[in-house]
């Protein structure tokens, strides 16, 4: 077995380490204040290609592995999770779902500009009454000629207002249950179609989270992903990868907090000597970092899965599970070894520990990862 990353994932990792560094850490505290979107941030990631890192280049994508793109994601999160939510949705959830399932003139029109950034998608399965209970939709999908009609509600949306790209799951047969769902991109354009309220969010306060109306939307028929009925197991597969994003974006935030936790320890001094020389940090410090670690390998795992074409929908529900925990844990730890600075907004893991909180609820509550973990274990 060979744990060692190739010289292009280190590259990888490197790139995007030093991008965040230099472009996504100064403004993040006011951008998080004022829940303000990196627009500018996200268009220079598209142009560095973190957008559709695994699109094949023949779609414009970076064709990279999974593995480079949970490194990226990691070393996004850890300075701005904001930034890195809109990546993995753009990467996991549509262009992925796009270069898998649509045809070529949909890869064509839709997928290209994806893949370099030079359009944001968002990914539209949750409703007011169907989160967890994603097969509960209501938004419908009429057939009238060679369209659909969409008529509902999407909430929470992310990249809401930035997209200009939304895959759109709805019903088109009620009466056969996740078998009469199907999967549209919808521009941004259509007619019927509105952008709704921003939510005001604890945490990744600069993603752009939105609700979506579907009022009479004129879809055509030829933007629907597959056949009618295929838009239920659309949304679970895409959901799969959408998942291992969110764990790398868990991870990311956790060895973000602990890294400033760390360097913190050897600056601050208490009782005569940096903190870091007493036990008590000693010991969370050692506790964060063997939890990162798991949680790493887990990621990294499921991601070479991925890789390998193996069924990774178990491991990406174990490695969003435990690193979304360890994101929560790592965190508050993290604040506690700054003391009372920690607590304040110029030393960021205030921050991290808000930013946390959502990778244990969305694409999947943690209850959500233990239903599919345990689908698996019971096959
Ligand atoms: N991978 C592949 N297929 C899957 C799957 C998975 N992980 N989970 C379920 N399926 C398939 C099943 O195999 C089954 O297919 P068949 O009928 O062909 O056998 C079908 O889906 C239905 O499965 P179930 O009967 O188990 O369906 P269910 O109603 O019990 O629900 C669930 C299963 C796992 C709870 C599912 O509803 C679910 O994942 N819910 C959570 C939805 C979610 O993650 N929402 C997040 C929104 S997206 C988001 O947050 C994006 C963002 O903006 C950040």
């Amino acid at each position: 077995m060979n744990f060692e990353l190739t010289e292009e994932q280190i590259a990888v990792r490197d790139a995007a380490r030093e991008f965040a560094k230099a472009e996504l850490l100064p403004g993040v505290i006011d951008r998080d204040t004022e829940a303000k979107f990196p627009a500018e941030q996200v268009k220079q990631m598209g142009e560095l290609g973190f957008l559709g890192m695994m699109v094949d280049p023949k779609y414009n994508g970076g064709g990279m592995d999974t593995v480079s793109y949970v490194l990226a994601m990691e070393e996004i999160s850890k300075i701005d999770a904001s930034a890195s939510v809109c990546m993995s949705v753009n990467n996991s959830l549509v262009c992925w779902g796009l270069e898998k399932y649509g045809t070529e003139e949909q890869k064509e029109k839709y997928l290209k500009p994806l893949a370099t950034g030079e359009k944001i998608g968002a990914f539209c399965l949750s409703e007011p009454e169907a989160g967890s209970d994603a097969t509960s939709q209501s938004t419908s999908a009429e057939r009238s000629g060679d369209h659909y009609i969409l008529n509902g509600t999407k909430n929470w949306i992310t990249n809401g207002n930035t997209a200009s790209i939304y895959l759109v799951i709805a019903q088109t047969d009620s009466s056969k249950g996740h078998k009469g769902i199907s999967a549209f991109i919808v521009d941004r354009e259509t007619e019927g179609f509105v952008v709704g309220r921003k939510e005001d969010k604890l945490g990744i306060r600069g993603s752009d989270t939105h609700s979506l109306m579907f009022s009479d939307a004129k879809v055509p028929a030829e933007n629907r992903i597959g056949d009618e009925g295929f838009g239920f197991t659309f949304a679970m597969e895409t959901l799969n990868g959408g998942r291992l994003g969110i764990a790398a974006q868990a991870l990311g935030i956790a060895s973000g907090a602990y890294e400033l936790a760390l360097a913190y320890s050897k600056e601050r001094k208490a009782f005569g000597k940096p903190i870091s020389q007493h036990q008590a940090i000693q010991f969370k410090l050692a506790d964060m970092a063997t939890e990162i670690e798991a949680a790493r390998l887990l990621c990294i795992k499921a991601a070479w899965m991925k890789d390998q074409g193996m069924d990774y929908s178990q491991a990406s529900a174990m490695a969003k599970l435990y690193a979304s925990k360890v994101a929560m844990e790592v965190t508050v730890e993290a604040v506690q070894v700054h003391g009372g600075y920690g607590y304040v907004k110029e030393y960021h893991v205030e921050r991290l520990m808000r930013d946390a909180k959502i990778t244990q609820i969305y694409e999947g509550t943690s209850e959500i990862q233990k239903i599919v973990i345990s689908r698996g274990l019971l096959r």
